[in-house]
């Protein structure tokens, strides 16, 4: 059997089906939103990655430090066989934890983003020749079917991306990881961490216009897919913390009134002048609201690791005996 497997159970019209629905759902409401899966066309992959690059975005930098340092004790904290990976994008963080788990027979990378599998299973394959990896393209919050390799499995969440998902959607999210495991496996988790509001605002809006470029990408992948005449140009990032919630707002700002036509969806959606579109949130936390969030799920947190400046957090847990 190849090393490397691709499995999509996310076929074309099911994609489109999905995009037509999150469009029309989200263009037609008040405030407008899109829900941020959307970004990760090849083109929302690339500029994520440059993202991790940038010298204000710091939430990679401090969750490769966790990992490095930490690695070999969640290897020997888990002792797991499968290594599952939710929004694994490039992989590349994951390599830390490769690089220590010598009893790792599958890593089993799911993501909507065929290219960033792809790309990922190349890098990993040359340093990992043995592994079996199974890349699943799916969406981890419509149900995942795992491939039936040896456990103990731990299910890995990095980036702080669930910070993407609203409180009620991380709840079933969280109720949907505890359903992939079995006792004896583990999860573990990226949290970013509540903080001074401008170290957040600049991780989220960068001197050189590269979230912004994220940001505008999801107005593309709607023209191209839908056949939508948005001009990003006529919008401008903006990013917000919302104290209350404590949480990040990505939106678009209409710079103008302006009309746009949706033609695979016999709409034309009307934009006032100010008007915003949310297209993502990224909710950040405390170590009391994860673990509280964690049991609701039937989950018992057993580590949490901090970088040194205490800027992310990364949590191990196991289902609750
Ligand atoms: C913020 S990036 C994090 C990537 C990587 N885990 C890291 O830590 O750098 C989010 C990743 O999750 C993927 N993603 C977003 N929503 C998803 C969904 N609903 N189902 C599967 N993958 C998703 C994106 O394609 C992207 O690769």
């Amino acid at each position: 059997m190849s090393p490397f497997q691709l499995t999509r159970t996310l076929p074309e019209h099911a994609t489109e089906a999905a995009l037509r629905s999150d469009v029309r759902h989200g263009l037609t409401r008040t405030p407008k939103t899109l829900p941020p899966k959307w970004f990760y066309d090849a083109r929302g992959s690339e500029l994520f990655d440059r993202i991790t690059e940038l010298p204000e975005y710091y939430p990679t930098r401090a969750e490769r430090e966790i990992l490095r340092a930490r690695a070999a004790d969640i290897a020997a904290a888990t002792d797991a066989r499968t290594l599952v990976e939710l929004g694994s994008g490039s992989s590349d963080k994951t390599r830390h934890l490769l690089a220590e788990f010598t009893g790792l027979r599958a890593y089993v990378p799911v993501d909507v983003s065929e290219s960033a599998l792809q790309g990922a299973a190349k890098t990993l394959l040359a340093e990992h020749p043995g592994l079996d990896l199974h890349a699943l393209v799916a969406d981890f919050t419509a149900g995942l079917t795992l491939p039936g390799t040896p456990g103990p499995r731990l299910v890995a969440f990095l980036g702080g991306t669930i910070g993407n998902l609203l409180p009620d959607e991380r709840a079933a999210f969280l109720d949907a990881v505890r359903g992939m495991l079995a006792p004896g496996d583990f999860f573990l988790l990226g949290t970013d961490l509540v903080k001074d509001p401008s170290v957040l605002v600049a991780a989220y809006d960068d001197a050189a216009g590269v979230t912004a470029a994220f940001d505008k990408n999801v107005l593309s992948v709607v023209n191209r897919e839908l056949g939508a005449d948005f001009d990003p140009d006529a919008f401008a990032h903006v990013a917000v913390w919302d104290a209350e919630r404590e949480w990040i707002e990505m939106r678009l700002r209409s710079l103008t009134g302006q009309t746009v036509k949706i033609p695979a969806l016999d709409l034309a959606v009307e934009f006032a002048a100010g008007e915003e579109l949310r297209t993502e949130v990224s909710a950040k936390f405390r170590r009391a609201g994860v673990e509280r969030e964690l049991a609701a799920a039937g989950l018992d947190t057993v580590r949490w690791w901090t970088d040194t400046q205490d800027r992310f957090a990364l949590s191990l847990s196991t289902p609750a005996g």
